[in-house]
């Protein structure tokens, strides 16, 4: 029924508890995993020194970059071993955006993902991400808490 699984993941312990599921639903229904992580390019325009003109470098994207390829190594490694395909997807860009994006291009048929992430601070049931997608995607959307 699902043959493809997206699973958004922030490194937070709600996206890795996510994709532990999606293996589960997956080795039924013998989908593929993508393991998506989007660096946040927002992000750049606040590492610069306070008070100056933002200056992109880098050292910078590279930071990013490598932060985002950990998240992905350390969340395919909490699923391993699984019984089934996991590959790994970094995207630049609004997080949301990006993933709502990929499921209106028919990129999967179903999209797993924590209810809070890394931000989780305050009590609300859902961040910003997982309430956006939930509200826009197109295809089913499985959000997971963290219990
Ligand atoms: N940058 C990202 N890339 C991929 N998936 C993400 C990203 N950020 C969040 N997610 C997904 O969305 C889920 C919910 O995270 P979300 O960011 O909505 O909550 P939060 O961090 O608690 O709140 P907020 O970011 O609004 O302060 C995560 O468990 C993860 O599945
Ligand atoms: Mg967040």
């Amino acid at each position: 029924m699902f043959k493809n699984i997206l699973v958004p993941v922030d490194g937070s312990k709600f996206s890795t508890n996510a994709a532990r599921k999606a293996v589960v639903i997956a080795q039924k229904h013998g989908s593929k995993i993508t393991l998506l992580h989007v660096v946040n390019h927002s992000q750049l325009f606040s590492m610069g020194p306070p008070q100056s003109l933002p200056v992109i470098t880098d050292v910078m994207i590279d930071g990013l970059r490598s932060g985002g390829e950990k998240i992905l190594a350390d969340t395919l490694k909490a699923v391993s071993p699984a019984a089934v395909e996991v590959e790994t997807e970094l995207e630049w860009g609004m997080p949301a955006q990006v993933i709502i994006t990929k499921a209106r291009d028919g990129f999967c048929d179903l999209i797993v993902m924590g209810s809070r992430g890394l931000g989780a601070v305050s009590g609300l049931l859902l961040g910003s991400v997982s309430d956006r997608v939930a509200k826009l995607s197109p295809c089913p959307v499985m959000i997971v808490k963290d219990n």
